[in-house]
């Protein structure tokens, strides 16, 4: 039998079905069962770090839950609100984490709740090593100690990194670190940080919700291209509650043109993966507001399937098409051009996994129908676009019925 594309989604699909049930609703022991399904879709919100390193503080990350609410990324899905690396100085004499007196004197608890006040939820960064990557003290030895800490101030999002921890076992103390937080009473959405290093696609979907698959991103074009063809790799393991993280987003951060940061925001939206805006929520203009608020493409990122789309098809010019099936039976299909200058290319929907036949046809960041057509014309069984470049034509394709 010919195994066309739309025989392989089919088949990715049951296979994802499968692993789930295999999987079972709960780790024995852990309590989990009490708890609802965490990261359903995958995780929506804002990080410090992309955009602010260390000059982390209380009114910086005030004024990030203000701006996500003003800005109308709350509305749009953002809910996270995530302290990253810096925030913590110390251990107190019973081993408790203390956060930076200076840069956060109402203590983390307060802000914690001034982000919750504003319909939010809130994050934090540890380290399953003894230090964080920027030489705060990590969790190592202290992993049950800091949960119960998070769970009294309210955290609803870890973070946890892998630096000072060369000589541990990966799978082995994330799985600590998720025992420790079931135990906490308080659901926690564990974001485990290893960069991919000890494949993490093999073990960490019963582990944590979410899993970064390289080193870290940065604001360029060439690392956008790096890490979509890296992350692309592990297409079949993500699902509800469990998925492949290419990083943070680097949308607004100055680096890249509008076009670059429209096919960096689509392509992870294609990907399933965590939107974590790393820019500065407070001044942002209003084409970068846009980009992060399009409903139309964060409507992909989210849909209930939870399918990470995937390339379906290479051109081998530098232009891919990817193909993300979606709950209502169609497709988002993102076309990328990796060139500099603007290509065109066929989507036909026999390569993104589609039935031949009459499909509305609607353009997610145009914000238009290109229409639908009957047996007779182009849109019957393909569609024929123009891509800008460095950039991306991204289009949700549903069969008419
Ligand atoms: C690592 C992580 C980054 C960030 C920094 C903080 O590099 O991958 O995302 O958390 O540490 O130090």
């Amino acid at each position: 039998m010919k195994r066309t594309p739309a025989f392989s989604f089919v088949v990715a699909l049951l296979v994802a079905v499968i692993a789930s049930c295999a999987r079972g609703p709960a780790t024995p022991g852990s309590g989990a069962s009490a708890f609802p399904l965490l990261a359903a879709t995958p995780p929506m919100g804002f990080n410090t770090w992309n955009r602010f390193g260390c000059n982390v503080s209380d009114t910086l990350v005030r004024g990030m839950a203000d701006a996500m609410v003003s800005s109308g990324m709350k509305d749009a899905g953002y809910q996270y609100v995530v302290i990253d690396d810096c925030w913590q100085v110390d251990r107190d004499s019973t081993g408790r984490i203390v956060a930076d007196p200076e840069r956060f004197p109402n203590g983390i608890k307060a802000l914690a709740d001034y982000v919750h006040e504003q319909g939010l939820k809130f994050g934090i960064y540890t380290d399953a090593g003894t230090k964080t990557c920027q030489g705060r003290p990590g969790s190592y030895g202290h992993e049950d100690q800091d949960a119960r800490t998070y769970a009294e101030w309210g955290v609803d999002y870890v973070k946890v990194d892998w630096c000072y921890a060369d000589s541990l076992n990966a799978p082995e103390r994330y799985t600590i670190v998720r025992d420790a937080f079931r135990k906490s009473g308080r659901p926690l959405v564990l974001s485990i940080c290893e960069w991919g290093q000890n494949d993490p696609w093999e073990w960490a979907d019963t582990v944590g919700q979410l899993w970064r698959t390289t080193g870290d991103i940065y604001d360029g074009w060439q690392s956008v291209l790096w890490i979509a063809d890296a992350n692309n790799e592990h297409q079949a393991v993500a699902g509800p509650g469990h998925w492949n993280d290419p990083d943070m987003l680097e949308v607004g951060n100055g680096g890249m043109t509008l076009d670059e940061y429209r096919a960096h925001f689509s392509l992870w939206a294609t990907m399933a993966a965590p939107l974590m805006a790393g820019n500065d929520l407070r001044h942002m203009s209003d084409d970068i507001r846009d980009i992060l608020t399009n409903g139309e493409v964060i409507a992909v990122d989210q849909d209930s399937l939870g399918i990470q789309g995937r390339v379906v098809l290479d051109r081998g010019y530098g232009v891919q098409v990817w193909a993300k099936p979606l709950a209502d039976g169609g497709a988002a299909v993102t076309v990328f051009n990796q060139r500099a200058d603007s290509a065109r290319a066929y989507v036909r929907w026999a390569d993104v996994g589609l039935e031949n036949g009459p499909a509305t046809v609607r353009d997610l960041w145009a914000h238009q129908d290109l229409g639908v057509h009957d047996d007779t014309g182009v849109f019957a069984d393909r569609l024929r676009v123009r891509v800008p470049g460095h950039g991306v034509v991204m289009l949700r394709i549903t069969p008419a019925r």
